[in-house]
């Protein structure tokens, strides 16, 4: 006859294999919608992506003939190159995050579903949601840095202030952009022809040119706020660096907006778009 003690042991016994075997059936559940996942990650890049993004993620994709290559078209006023990213860097412009992180998951979405202007990177806003986010997963891949590293916070915008675009606004941005330095490279005019703009190259050690305001494109959008942003952020790997530390004060990042608004010709145009979220205009 067993002891309650003992019946309390094989009790305990039973109960610890339920829940082993339960923990067990989950963790395999979710490995296997990781590995589906990953698989349709893997069928649409091979099918979308990898003709500029290559096999390996190293950006050496078919289009061999302009890769590695820097196309300066002087086409009204527009600067144009091409240079697929190479994702075995782990190294990304469009963050949200500060520089030297990776950039959080709902950036690569925007990426993918926006694509990039001024760069040969397609919007895919066709694919299904479920498709992108499957393709972002795989991209993942390619550098071990998701496996090290922790995704950082993303650096929230705060709202902008109504000042921003005017005269008085752009001036004071206008000294910062001078103090800043940042007509080393975007010269003067802001039309990106200062005196190291010639001998800028990237983490890659390709060729890069700093953008020319004049032309009125921005890779992450043309609105305040990813102006903001991208002078706060910076862009990693391409030589626009990161003024977080430098530029402390938000007034002061939001007077060097104006000024950039400025020298792109738009301070006219920022309106406050149909669902109150504010924007520059054509
Ligand atoms: C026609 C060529 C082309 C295709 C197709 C393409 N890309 Fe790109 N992609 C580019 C180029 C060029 C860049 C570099 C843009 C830059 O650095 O300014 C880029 C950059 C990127 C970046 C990095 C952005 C950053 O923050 O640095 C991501 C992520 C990306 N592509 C994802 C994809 C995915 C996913 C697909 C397929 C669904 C895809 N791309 C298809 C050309 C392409
Ligand atoms: C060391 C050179 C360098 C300095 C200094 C520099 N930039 Fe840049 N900047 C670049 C390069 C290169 C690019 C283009 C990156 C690309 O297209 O991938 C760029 C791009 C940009 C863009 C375009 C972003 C977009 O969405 O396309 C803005 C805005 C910008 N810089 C603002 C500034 C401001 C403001 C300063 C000073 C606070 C500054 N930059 C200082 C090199 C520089």
């Amino acid at each position: 006859m067993k002891t309650p003690f003992q019946n309390q042991a094989i009790y305990s016994v039973l109960l610890l294999t339920v829940f082993s075997l339960a923990a067990f059936n989950e963790s395999a559940s979710a490995q296997g919608i990781d590995a589906r996942k990953l698989k349709r990650g893997r069928e649409v890049y091979e099918h979308y992506c990898v003709v500029c993004h290559g096999k390996n993620g190293d950006g050496k994709g078919h289009l061999g003939l302009v890769r590695y290559t820097i196309q300066r078209f002087h086409k009204r006023g527009l600067l144009w190159y091409f240079l697929p990213a190479d994702f075995t860097l782990g190294v990304f412009k469009l963050r949200s995050t500060p520089t030297g992180c990776l950039p959080t998951d709902e950036d690569l979405m925007r990426t993918v579903t926006m694509g990039i202007p001024r760069s040969g990177m397609p919007s895919h806003k066709v694919l299904p949601e479920e498709d992108r986010r499957a393709v972002v997963e795989y991209i993942k891949t390619f550098s071990e840095r998701w496996q090290e590293e922790e995704p950082c916070d993303s650096i929230s915008v705060p709202r902008r202030y109504a000042w921003v675009g005017s005269d008085t606004s752009a001036e004071k941005g206008k000294k910062l952009y001078i103090k800043l330095k940042c007509w080393e490279c975007h010269g003067y005019t802001g039309e990106g022809n200062g005196p190291k703009a010639d001998r800028l190259v990237d983490d890659r050690g390709n060729k890069v040119i700093p953008l020319d305001f004049t032309t009125g494109l921005l890779k992450r959008g043309l609105t305040p706020e990813s102006l903001y942003l991208t002078f706060t952020t910076g862009f990693d790997g391409s030589g626009m660096p990161s003024y977080e530390d430098s530029l402390p004060d938000v007034q002061m990042r939001w007077h060097l907006v104006s000024y950039v608004l400025k020298l792109m010709g738009r301070t006219k145009s920022i309106t406050i778009g149909s669902e109150g979220t504010l924007h520059a205009g054509e």
